[in-house]
């Protein structure tokens, strides 16, 4: 998942993965803890699979993350990009912290309406925006819409239009920059499908300033996601503001530069920028501009938050492989088959945790050599009935998951402090087929 030269060196043992993270610890009796909460005593209420998200670990994130943008003297805004875990008491918890978010379909336009984000601090980014989809963001007067192509543009002035509306645009550039990471998530190269090319955009953002219905804002660029430099987004900044001047130059309106999302974290052991470099990056490069800065992290704020806690369903030994089969499995958290990320696992049992190491291939028990989530990882003996965290599993966990081999979606938990809740219930069976029918001339 991250460069190549960052996965060199020897993996973190079990105890730098903890130490790394400050929302965990391990106690002699009760295993681990996130935050205050025995990871055990979930389990033991909930079962397993279940994700637990840590309420402080998001809040202390977005506290960090906002931060560094204020002490770099940015007028900015978080938009936080809520594809990364869309969960309704996430959206709250960062909405009251002052997360505005960033949506890309209907569903998450919704739905974050419903976890009560104002409209006006929603932003709506995405290649493929449907017009029912842009009705109801102009009928909800959402803050901003990021535009990613002249065709979006002709079909939004025409919808506003004839609503008798007007839509806050930012035009969404190409900046044809390699964020060097994973080929999967990379989204500003020139041959990647988003945004608009940067030779374009000065003559469609002078079409957009004529078009009715449009009232051009500003400027955006998300070039990619799990990036481990500054200096691809310092590159894309760079041309956002030379782009910002070029447009003053010919007294077209900007007020608003959109610097997308994309900062990484250590899965394991990687060199990770801080959000003040990030922020030192964009004052660095825009801020003599004279704009409002948006930013659209997922993420960073919500990744290490949290952990898939799953149960060894079998320990079998073939030849001289060791496989430790689990009750987590792809359809859970798809990106090791996805994108080859590497996740922590942590045994949950202080005891577990220090017993003498050999190397395992943690499995789940999907039909497929690809529901694989780590390989070669050494890890103590882990029998029948252990548990096991694996790690910053808060982003592009859950929301990703599926029900493939008619598998339940595991059930959700958040943690504060020494409270924790269910936010998401395990559907039950009979919900995996509720809206199915069998044709009645099969009957
Ligand atoms: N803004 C836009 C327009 C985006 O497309 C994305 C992510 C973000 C912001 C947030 O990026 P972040 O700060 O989370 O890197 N499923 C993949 C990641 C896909 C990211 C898609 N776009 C994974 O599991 O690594």
């Amino acid at each position: 998942m991250a460069n190549a030269a960052a996965l060199t060196g020897p993996e973190p043992t079990i105890a730098e993965l903890i130490a790394a993270r400050p929302s965990l610890s391990m106690h002699a009796m009760d295993g681990l803890l996130l935050e205050d909460v025995a990871l055990n005593a979930i389990a033991d209420a909930v079962g397993t699979p279940v994700w637990v998200y840590s309420a402080g670990t998001m809040r202390r994130r977005y506290r960090m993350f906002a931060s560094a943008l204020s002490e770099a003297g940015l007028e900015a805004h978080i938009h936080y990009a809520m594809k990364a875990n869309d969960r309704l008491a996430v959206l709250r918890l960062l909405a009251r912290e002052g997360a505005g978010v960033d949506v890309v379909s209907e569903g998450e336009l919704r739905r974050a309406r419903q976890a009560g984000v104002a409209a006006e601090h929603i932003v709506f980014s995405g290649v493929g925006k449907a017009e029912g989809e842009l009705r109801l963001a102009l009928a909800e007067d959402i803050g901003q819409i990021n535009v990613e192509s002249a065709e979006e543009l002709e079909m939004l002035s025409a919808i506003a239009a004839s609503m008798g509306r007007t839509a806050r645009i930012a035009l969404r550039v190409n900046p044809d920059v390699d964020p060097h990471t994973h080929a999967k998530i990379s989204t500003g190269r020139a041959q990647d499908k988003f945004g608009v090319p940067y030779a374009d955009a000065i003559v469609l953002y002078r079409r957009a300033a004529a078009l009715p219905g449009i009232e051009p804002v500003g400027l955006a660029a998300h070039i990619g996601s799990q990036i481990l430099s500054v200096a691809p987004l310092r590159a894309t900044y760079e041309r956002l503001a030379e782009l910002v001047r070029a447009l003053r130059a010919e007294d077209l309106p900007v007020s608003v530069v959109d610097c997308g999302g994309g900062l990484g974290i250590p899965y394991r052991d990687e060199a990770a920028p801080l959000p003040s470099a990030l922020a030192g990056a964009i004052r660095g490069t825009l801020h003599n501009r004279d704009v409002r800065v948006v930013v659209e992290p997922g993420r960073w704020l919500v990744a290490p938050a949290g952990v898939l806690l799953s149960s060894v369903v079998i320990a079998k030994q073939l030849q001289d492989s060791r496989f430790v089969v689990l009750d987590a499995a792809m359809n859970d958290l798809i990106r090791p088959a996805m994108y080859d990320a590497w996740h922590g696992i942590v045994p949950v049992s202080a005891v577990d945790a220090v017993g003498p190491l050999s190397s395992a291939d943690i499995v789940g028990p999907v039909c497929e050599a690809g529901d694989t989530f780590a390989r070669g990882r050494m890890l103590p003996p882990l029998a029948a009935g252990a548990r096991v965290a694996i790690l910053d599993a808060g982003a592009y966990g859950s929301v990703m998951s599926s029900s493939y081999n008619a598998r339940r979606p595991a059930a959700e938990v958040m943690v504060d402090g020494s409270n924790w809740s269910v936010i998401r219930e395990r559907p039950s069976y009979a919900d995996l087929w509720r809206s199915e029918t069998v044709p009645h001339w099969l009957e």
